[in-house]
């Protein structure tokens, strides 16, 4: 079968990395793809959000199966168009894509649904939005309703910086139009973890959690980011907290909207606080995560596209995928200035001395003359497997030193906390 993969980032190039494992596959294409995918599948060179150059060219080599990368192709309604032309297509369409690209939409239908999630109260008005906080005591996070590239929740200091948080979203309008709405949401502490599951309209099969690390800096200091690293599995949520999150919180949001008459089909991603009064979900996003997918999908033994193909066609059953007890660390090597500006063009040295067990999957870069080169602010993320976490951590880092770019920047922490609480048990 022909399987088309939508995006161009690492995410991408994990799906099309393990699509092409498959012995069920004869070809995968890319769209747009980057300078990886092209050297191992068939760039097409159409942007994920080109709907019509999609559509078209899915009919024209009549692709069997597209995977849906990233969420502005979904909020698009790629799955809808591709639907519409009875093509199977793995993503939600874009009414069950709202549960990411509306976040007040998401918060009413986790009430619907009884799931738990921190309080909240929407606003489309500035002036509200700050009377009502200045009447509080709780503390708050300032989110934006819309898709933001990671870049519309605020997580205020203090009272006053909340007020200022409102303003700078929604006056300033840092993500513009996702910010005429916001939601004001308690803040809660606890420690986190994404949670993504295989969702086919009815079923749900949960993938191994993974934890990602935001912050651009060691010690989760500096800027928010689109992911600097992470790794899989998680020690603090095993078998029973997974089987707990999927009968409370994913199945009836699943559930929610299939009698909404919006079936989700795809890889739905829970985003969880996990602290002293249980599980809480902060977000859901409508599609696998990046970083996430790039340390969990090395860790899937046997064949990623029938679980694909399952999942679209709504036929999951009692589908149960095999995970690989080793753990997973991923490094993401980012150009200096990243998430702010910084420069392009340099050469990558080392791609060729990693070892086995160790994968670079591709986010921002070109081919140039004498092999790639930085064209991004994330480069690429360097996944290792390894026995156990401080092995697959060792390996991590140990090839992360031989590859070297001009400016080439890394957290030194990713999986530390992991490592260290293994020492103690
Ligand atoms: N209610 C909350 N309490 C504490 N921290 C939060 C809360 N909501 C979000 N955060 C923090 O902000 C980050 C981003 O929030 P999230 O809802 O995932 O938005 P997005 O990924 O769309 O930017 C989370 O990963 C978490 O660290
Ligand atoms: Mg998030």
């Amino acid at each position: 079968m022909k399987v088309l993969i939508v995006g161009a980032g690492a995410r991408e190039h994990a799906l099309t990395w393990k699509a092409l494992q498959s012995p069920l596959t004869d070809a995968v294409y890319c769209a747009p793809g980057n300078a990886a995918t092209g050297a191992i599948a068939v760039n097409t060179g159409i942007e994920a959000t080109d709907i019509d150059g999609i559509v078209r060219f899915v009919s024209e080599r009549d692709v069997s199966l597209t995977v849906i990368g990233p969420e502005a192709a979904v909020a698009a309604g790629l799955a809808d168009r591709l639907a519409a032309s009875d093509r199977l297509v793995f993503g939600p369409t874009a009414a069950a894509g709202r549960i990411e690209s509306s976040k007040a939409f998401a918060k009413s239908l986790m009430a619907r649904a009884g799931v738990a999630t921190p309080a909240y109260q929407v606003f489309d008005d500035p002036a509200r939005a700050k009377d009502f906080v200045r009447g509080e005591r709780r503390a708050f996070v300032v989110k934006a309703d819309g898709l933001a590239k990671g870049k519309g929740t605020l997580v205020p200091r203090d009272a006053q910086d909340t007020l200022e948080c409102i303003d700078t979203l929604m006056l300033r309008k840092t993500v513009g139009a996702a910010a005429d709405r916001i939601v004001l949401e308690e803040k809660v502490e606890g420690r986190e973890v994404s949670l993504m599951a295989m969702v086919d309209g009815d079923r749900v099969v949960a993938l191994p959690p993974a934890c990602d690390y935001k912050r651009a800096l060691d010690g989760d200091r500096g800027p928010n980011t689109g992911g600097m690293g992470g790794y899989s599995p998680v020690s603090f949520f095993g078998p029973d907290e997974i089987d707990r999150a999927v009968a409370e919180v994913l199945v009836p949001v699943v559930k929610t909207l299939r009698e909404d008459g919006t079936p989700y089909r795809g890889c739905l991603y829970a985003g969880l606080m996990v602290g002293g009064s249980g599980v809480q979900v902060l977000e859901f996003n409508a599609r696998f995560g990046d970083p996430e997918a790039q340390v969990v999908l090395p860790r899937l033994e046997g064949d990623l596209v029938p679980l694909l193909e399952a999942t679209a066609r709504g036929a999951l059953g009692e589908t149960r995928a095999s995970w690989s007890t080793r753990s997973s660390v991923g490094v993401v090597l980012a150009s200096r200035g990243y998430p702010g500006t910084y420069q392009t063009g340099f050469p990558i040295d080392g791609l060729g001395t990693i070892e086995r067990d160790v994968f670079a999957f591709h986010a921002g870069t070109t081919a140039g003359p004498a092999g790639y080169e930085t064209a991004g602010g994330r480069v690429l993320t360097l996944v290792a497997l390894g026995g156990s976490m401080g092995e697959a951590r060792d390996r991590a880092y140990r090839n992360v030193e031989k590859i070297r770019f001009e400016g080439m920047t890394y957290r030194h922490d990713l999986a530390l906390r992991e490592v260290e609480s293994a020492v103690l048990q």
